[in-house]
């Protein structure tokens, strides 16, 4: 009886004791509090994932002005009706996109289409941007939701007069001339090269300064399967020559390291950055990985050049050498 009696003693003893030790391994192994959610740290991947996509698609060359918050909006565009100006893409609620859902986000990025059915003039590159990936526009818009600062700077109205700024023809010129589909991996093709026509299509927009316009300031051609297809044009007064195999006047004679190089260093032995190319270097292609720069180079490399256009082969060679020839 005595013993049973210890026993019991020594039990009711031994259960503050428990419940103390219970108390110091939840004390010492707790995790403190945090404003963060569980899903948190996949959205902080996802947020830089989407700044890389900003990066490719070069979206602060037109939304941001010098000296002003990035992504702020104000970069004076011409369209063949009148002035307008790039729009404030922070989430700033009253002035940037800060209540736009991802679905308003993918409307107006891939489709060209704001809230409201308000249709976006081509100026912002939605023709192109409709080839983006399901998963680079949810990274997008992360980034902008949660990687750039909230800018309360208001939107310069257009100086396009009425009934020009009518926005509702745009709908029926995006019905001709801009895609409704993402990039489609061609299976025929390797995965650097579909990589390659995946940044050149969509988020790097190449054609919208190196192919052709046409009658209705589109693109003439917005793949491989268009031979106008970044076969050089006009604008703003500077020639953004073919990227294709044109021997002359078109990457012929690059190989895909000096692709490469143009493109990350700003030159290589055959050109030197200049003009509306700048500012594709300065923001967007110095900023890709080599792995994607590679994927461009394969891509560019694979479309044929026209003789038609560019003349019969090795024309220019010797003046091409010059500039490194003493006298040149
Ligand atoms: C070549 C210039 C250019 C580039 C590059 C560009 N935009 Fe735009 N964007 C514009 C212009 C101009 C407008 C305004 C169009 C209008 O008023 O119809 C606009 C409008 C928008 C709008 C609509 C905002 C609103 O509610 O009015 C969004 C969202 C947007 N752009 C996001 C982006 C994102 C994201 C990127 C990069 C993936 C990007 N833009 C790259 C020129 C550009
Ligand atoms: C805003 C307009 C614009 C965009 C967008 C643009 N380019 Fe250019 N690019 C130019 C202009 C203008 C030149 C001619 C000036 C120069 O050589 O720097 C040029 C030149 C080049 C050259 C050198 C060609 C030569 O024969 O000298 C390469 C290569 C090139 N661009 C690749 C690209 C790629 C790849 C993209 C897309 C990721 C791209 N560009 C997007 C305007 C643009």
């Amino acid at each position: 009886m005595n013993n049973s009696r210890f026993a019991r003693t020594a039990g009711w003893l031994a259960l503050p004791c428990l419940v103390a030790a219970g108390l110091l391994a939840w004390y010492v192994t707790r995790e403190p509090a945090t404003p963060f959610s569980a899903s948190d740290s996949a959205d902080a991947a996802l947020v830089s994932r989407g700044e890389y996509v900003a990066r490719l698609s070069d979206c602060v060359a037109c939304h941001s002005l010098p000296g002003k918050a990035p992504f702020a909006g104000g970069l004076e565009m011409a369209t063949p009706l009148g002035a307008i100006h790039a729009t404030n893409i922070t989430a700033d609620r009253e002035h940037g996109i800060g209540a736009y859902s991802l679905a308003d986000f993918d409307r107006a990025v891939r489709q060209g289409v704001a809230p409201g059915g308000r249709r976006l003039y081509p100026a912002m590159p939605y023709p192109s941007y409709a080839k983006l990936s399901d998963d680079d526009v949810r990274a997008l818009y992360a980034f902008f939701m949660k990687g750039v600062q909230p800018a309360a700077e208001a939107n310069i109205p257009s100086s396009i007069p009425w009934p020009l700024n009518l926005r509702w023809p745009i709908a029926l010129w995006n019905g001709l001339f801009a895609p409704t589909t993402a990039y489609a991996q061609k299976p025929d093709q390797d995965p650097l090269w579909n990589r390659g026509a995946y940044i050149v299509q969509g988020p790097g927009h190449c054609g919208s300064c190196h192919t052709p316009g046409g009658l209705a300031f589109n693109e003439r051609a917005l793949d491989e399967s268009g031979a106008p297809f970044l076969a050089g044009a006009l604008l703003d007064g500077w020639y953004a020559p073919s990227l294709r195999q044109d021997h002359n006047t078109g990457l012929g004679r690059w190989s895909e390291a000096e692709i490469v190089q143009f493109l990350k260093t700003g030159r290589n032995r055959h050109a030197v950055v200049y003009g509306a190319m700048t500012e594709a270097f300065n923001n967007s292609t110095q900023f890709m990985s080599d792995d994607d720069l590679s994927a461009i180079a394969r891509y560019l490399k694979a479309l044929p050049g026209d003789p038609r256009r560019d003349g019969a082969p090795g024309q220019y060679q010797a003046t091409a050498a010059a500039p490194d020839a003493p006298g040149a």
